[in-house]
């Protein structure tokens, strides 16, 4: 319910403009993304078949196959004005994933990390009245997320099997320690990034955070050298399965940077690096909280 809330205050942020302006940032802002569809038609025979597919085939379309397609329930049941207003087409229902939740409403449960673009735009990844692909998606797995996750970038080959055998396209189920960024989880996007403009962000380096987290590089004497250059080395600015928005856990993370051996000769084989060590600033060349 939370989610819902959220999604709402977003879409004012968001999706205040058309659906072609909303398809241009998203085509900008996630490389590949398909163009519209060309104009759309009413369906023919909506009402046969009991299953939602049908073989649009014409008489003149004898020697090729015509394509089956999936046809969504509300699309193929006429129901129009459930997503669209055509008395008055400039205050539409609904707009972005709103429009989708209205109906779909188990999505983004309380306890979840989000798939970015679907909490952006679930037109991304489907379409809203018929597709040749199951899911109505706009493209064929797995080059609808190869589009965005580039082979080269993935932690494994591409080849493993179905991406959403292993990956669920919509939300991830946060473990016990997750933790969700307020600006994020509240929607104001828009405070960090321009939304009408690729969502570019406003600021680089350690002064987009330092706006509202002054208070971690105060002027102690000592600054740890990777806290002056750029948070983002050690924490993600949305969500993360971490404590504290951190990329890894605390120790993995330390241990990325500090020899484990060299830190070990120093003071033995200790964990929970943070219960002696600031991660930003102290007053001792050791960077003790004490
Ligand atoms: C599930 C919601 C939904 C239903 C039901 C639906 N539409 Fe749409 N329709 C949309 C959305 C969303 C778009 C915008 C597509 C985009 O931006 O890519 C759209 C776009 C359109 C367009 C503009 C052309 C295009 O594809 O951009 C027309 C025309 C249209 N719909 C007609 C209809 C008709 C007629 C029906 C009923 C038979 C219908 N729609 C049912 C959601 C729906
Ligand atoms: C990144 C691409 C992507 C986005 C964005 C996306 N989806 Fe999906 N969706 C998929 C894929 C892929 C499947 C097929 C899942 C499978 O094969 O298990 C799917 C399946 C579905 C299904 C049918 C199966 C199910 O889980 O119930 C529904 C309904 C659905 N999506 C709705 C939505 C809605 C609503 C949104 C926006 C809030 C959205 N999707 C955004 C990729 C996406
Ligand atoms: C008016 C209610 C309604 C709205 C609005 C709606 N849907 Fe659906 N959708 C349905 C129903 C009903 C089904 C069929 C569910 C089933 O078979 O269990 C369905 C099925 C789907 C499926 C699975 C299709 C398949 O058979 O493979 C996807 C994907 C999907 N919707 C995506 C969307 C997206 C994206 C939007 C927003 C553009 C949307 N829906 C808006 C009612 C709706
Ligand atoms: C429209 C672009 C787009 C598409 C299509 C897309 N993704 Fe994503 N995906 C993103 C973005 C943006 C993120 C967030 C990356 C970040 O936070 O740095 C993300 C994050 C992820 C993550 C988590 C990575 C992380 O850093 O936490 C996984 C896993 C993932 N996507 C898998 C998929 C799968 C599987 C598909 C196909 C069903 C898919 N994506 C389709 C844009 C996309
Ligand atoms: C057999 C299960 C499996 C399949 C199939 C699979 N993945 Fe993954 N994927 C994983 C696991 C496990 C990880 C985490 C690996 C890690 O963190 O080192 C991962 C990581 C990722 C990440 C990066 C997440 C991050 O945290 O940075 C992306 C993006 C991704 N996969 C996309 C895809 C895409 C796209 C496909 C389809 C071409 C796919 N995966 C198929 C299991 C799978
Ligand atoms: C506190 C500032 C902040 C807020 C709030 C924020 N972002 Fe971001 N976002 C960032 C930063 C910083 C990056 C670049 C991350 C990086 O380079 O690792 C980013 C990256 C992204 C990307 C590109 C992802 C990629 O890795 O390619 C998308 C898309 C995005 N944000 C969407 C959103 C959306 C949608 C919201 C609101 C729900 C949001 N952001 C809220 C700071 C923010
Ligand atoms: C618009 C103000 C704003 C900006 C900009 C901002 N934050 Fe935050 N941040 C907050 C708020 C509010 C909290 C919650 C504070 C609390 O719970 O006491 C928070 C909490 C955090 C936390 C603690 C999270 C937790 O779960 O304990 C971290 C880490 C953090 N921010 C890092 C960052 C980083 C890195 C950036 C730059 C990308 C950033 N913040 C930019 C407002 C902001
Ligand atoms: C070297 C890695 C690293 C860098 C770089 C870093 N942080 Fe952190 N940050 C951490 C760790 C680790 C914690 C958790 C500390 C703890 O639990 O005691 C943390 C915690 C936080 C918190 C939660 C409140 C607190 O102080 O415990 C905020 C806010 C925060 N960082 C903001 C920032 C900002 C802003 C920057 C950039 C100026 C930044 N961090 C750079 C590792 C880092
Ligand atoms: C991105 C790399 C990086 C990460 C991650 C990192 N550090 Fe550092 N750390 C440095 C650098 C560079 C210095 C300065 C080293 C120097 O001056 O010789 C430093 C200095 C220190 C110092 C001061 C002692 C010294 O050698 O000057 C301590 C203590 C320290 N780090 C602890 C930590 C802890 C605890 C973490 C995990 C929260 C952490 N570091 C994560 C790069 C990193
Ligand atoms: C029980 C408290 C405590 C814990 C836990 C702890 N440290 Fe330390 N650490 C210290 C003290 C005290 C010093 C200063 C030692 C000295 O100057 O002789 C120090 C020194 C360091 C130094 C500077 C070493 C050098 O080359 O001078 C690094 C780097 C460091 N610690 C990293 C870590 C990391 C990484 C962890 C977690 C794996 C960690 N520490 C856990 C107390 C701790």
């Amino acid at each position: 319910m939370k989610r819902i809330v959220i999604l709402g205050l977003m879409s004012l942020a968001l999706f205040s403009c058309t659906s072609e302006a909303r398809h241009k940032i998203a085509r900008v802002l996630f490389d590949g993304v398909p163009p519209l569809e060309g104009p759309v038609e009413v369906p023919r025979d909506v009402s046969s078949g009991s299953d939602n597919t049908e073989n649009e085939s014409t008489p003149e379309d004898t020697v090729e196959l015509a394509p089956v397609y999936i046809i969504h329930k509300p699309y193929k049941d006429q129901n129009c004005s459930s997503c669209h207003n055509f008395d008055a087409p400039e205050s539409s229902q609904l707009s972005g994933p709103d429009l989708c939740l209205s109906c779909h409403d188990t999505f983004f449960s309380e306890n979840a990390l989000v798939h970015i673009p679907a909490i952006v735009d679930c037109l991304q990844c489907h379409t809203p009245h018929k597709s040749t692909i199951s899911n109505l998606l706009v493209q064929e797995m797995p080059d609808l997320c190869l589009t965005c996750h580039g082979e080269e970038e993935l932690p494994h080959p591409t080849d493993m099997g179905s991406c959403t055998d292993c990956h669920n396209p919509h939300e991830t189920e946060a473990g016990p320690e997750a933790s969700l960024h307020v600006p994020f989880l509240s929607g104001s996007c828009s405070v960090c990034h321009d939304v009408e403009n690729s969502y570019a962000l406003f600021m680089e380096g350690t002064d987009l955070c330092l706006m509202c987290h002054g208070d971690t590089l105060s002027g102690a004497a000592v600054t740890h050298i990777p806290a002056m250059s750029d948070c983002m080395i050690c924490h993600t600015p949305h969500q993360s399965q971490n404590a504290r928005l951190l990329k890894q856990p605390v120790e993995e993370l330390c241990l990325e940077c500090h020899d484990r051996t060299r830190v070990e000769e120093v003071h033995g084989a200790v964990m929970e690096c943070t219960s002696c060590h600031t991660p930003h600033q102290s007053d001792s060349e050791a960077l003790l909280k004490f």
